[in-house]
C-alpha cells in the first residue's frame, strides 16, 4: 500500500524557474493547493505568467481538458509573506543557492509554519544538515528531544530543470531528517509525476557530485583548446545521445549556478579535483550567466 502524503496545502518559496515549476507540478499532478511566495513581485507574475503558458500548451496539444487545467491554475495562489504560508503542511524553498540566506529561511519556517509541517529544500549541492541545524530554537541541546523533533522535518527534495519535464525528484536525507519526513516527501515527489532516487548528504548530493565536475571539465576542454565549443557539445550529442552538450548544459543551467555548486564541491571536499575552472569564474565576473542573461558559451535572444 502506498504512504500517503498528507499534503493538503504547499507552500513553495521562491518563483524562480524551479519554484514555478514545482509549483506546476504540485498542483496540476498532484492537485494539491499551492501557495507561492517571492519577495519580487516581478517574479511573481512572471511565474505566473509562465504556469498560465504551460497550462495553454497542454490544453493546445489535447493532453489536458481545459476544465482541468482551469482547476490547476485556481490551486496556484500568491501568498505576501512567510506568514500566509503558516498553514501548510509542506513547504518547499527555491531560492538562490546561499548557506546563510537558507538558514535564515529556515529558521523563520520553523519559528512561523505549524509544527508538524515538512521543511523541504531544492537545494542542489547545499548540506541538508547544515540547513535543519539553522532550526533549532536558542538554547535547545541540538541531541535534545525539541531539536529532534523540528530539525527532524527538514528534508532535500532535489528538482531538476525543466521541472515539468524531468522526471527525477533527488531526495536527501540530512542527519536529523525522520523517517516519516522521508517517506512523506517521497509519496509526494511521486503524487508530482516524479520518481525518485535518493542519496547521501554529500556535497552536491550524487547528482552534482558527478555532473558539475563533467561540465567544469568540458569547460577546462575549451579553455585549453582541446576542441572548440560546437564540437565539445556535439561529441555529446550524437556520440552519448545526451539531449544537450555540456557547454550548452551549463548555459542552461546558469554558469552563476555551475560555479557556485562547484565551488561547494571544492569547499566541501578539499579535493583539487573540484577547483573551479578559471574560464568559468572570469564567464561569471563578466555576467555571461548563460540562458538568463542572453550571453554565456552560446548567445541567445
Ligand atoms: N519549462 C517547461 N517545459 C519545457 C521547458 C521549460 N523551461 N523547456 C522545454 N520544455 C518542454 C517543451 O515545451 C516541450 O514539451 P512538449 O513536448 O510537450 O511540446 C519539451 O520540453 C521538449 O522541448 P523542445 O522540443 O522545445 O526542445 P528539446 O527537445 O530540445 O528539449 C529540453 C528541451 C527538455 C530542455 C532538453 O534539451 C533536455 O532534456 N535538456 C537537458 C536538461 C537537463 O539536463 N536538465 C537537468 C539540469 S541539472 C538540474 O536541473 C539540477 C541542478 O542541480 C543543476
Amino acid at each position: 500500500m502506498s504512504i500517503a502524503h498528507g499534503i493538503k496545502r504547499l507552500g513553495v518559496l521562491g518563483a524562480g524557474q524551479m519554484g514555478t515549476g514545482i509549483a506546476f507540478v504540485s498542483a496540476l499532478h498532484a492537485k494539491v493547493p499551492v501557495l507561492l511566495h517571492d519577495k519580487s513581485a516581478h517574479q511573481i507574475s512572471k511565474g505566473l505568467s509562465l504556469i498560465d503558458k504551460l497550462l495553454a500548451k497542454d490544453v493546445s496539444k489535447g493532453r489536458l481538458q481545459a476544465s482541468d487545467a482551469a482547476d490547476a491554475r485556481a490551486r496556484i495562489q500568491t501568498a505576501d509573506s512567510v506568514e500566509a504560508m503558516r498553514d501548510v503542511d509542506m513547504v518547499v524553498e527555491a531560492v538562490s543557492e546561499n548557506l546563510d540566506l537558507k538558514r535564515a529561511i529556515f529558521r523563520e519556517f520553523a519559528a512561523k509554519i505549524r509544527p508538524d509541517a515538512i521543511l523541504a529544500t531544492n537545494t542542489s549541492s547545499i548540506s541538508i544538515t547544515k540547513i535543519a541545524g539553522a532550526v533549532i530554537p536558542e538554547g535547545e541541546p541540538a541531541a535534545g528531544e525539541v531539536a529532534k523533533a523540528v530539525s527532524g522535518r527538514v528534508v532535500g527534495l532535489h528538482f531538476f530543470n525543466p521541472v515539468p519535464v524531468m522526471k527525477l525528484v533527488e531526495l536527501i536525507s540530512a542527519v536529523q531528517t525522520s523517517q516519516d519526513t522521508l517517506n512523506r516527501s517521497r509519496a509526494f515527489a511521486e503524487a508530482c509525476g516524479k520518481e525518485v532516487a535518493t542519496s547521501q548528504d554529500v556535497p552536491g548530493f550524487v547528482s552534482n557530485a558527478l555532473l558539475m565536475p563533467f561540465i567544469n571539465e568540458a569547460i577546462m576542454c575549451l579553455e585549453k583548446g582541446v576542441a572548440t565549443r560546437d564540437d565539445i557539445d556535439k561529441t555529446f550529442r550524437l556520440g552519448m545521445a545526451h539531449p544537450m552538450g555540456p557547454l550548452q548544459l551549463a548555459d542552461f543551467i546558469g554558469l552563476d549556478t555551475c560555479l557556485s555548486i562547484q565551488q561547494t564541491l571544492y569547499k566541501g571536499t578539499s579535493d583539487s579535483k573540484y577547483r573551479p575552472s578559471v574560464l568559468l569564474e572570469r564567464m561569471v565576473d563578466a555576467q555571461y550567466l548563460g540562458k538568463k542573461s542572453g550571453r554565456g558559451f552560446y548567445e541567445y535572444n
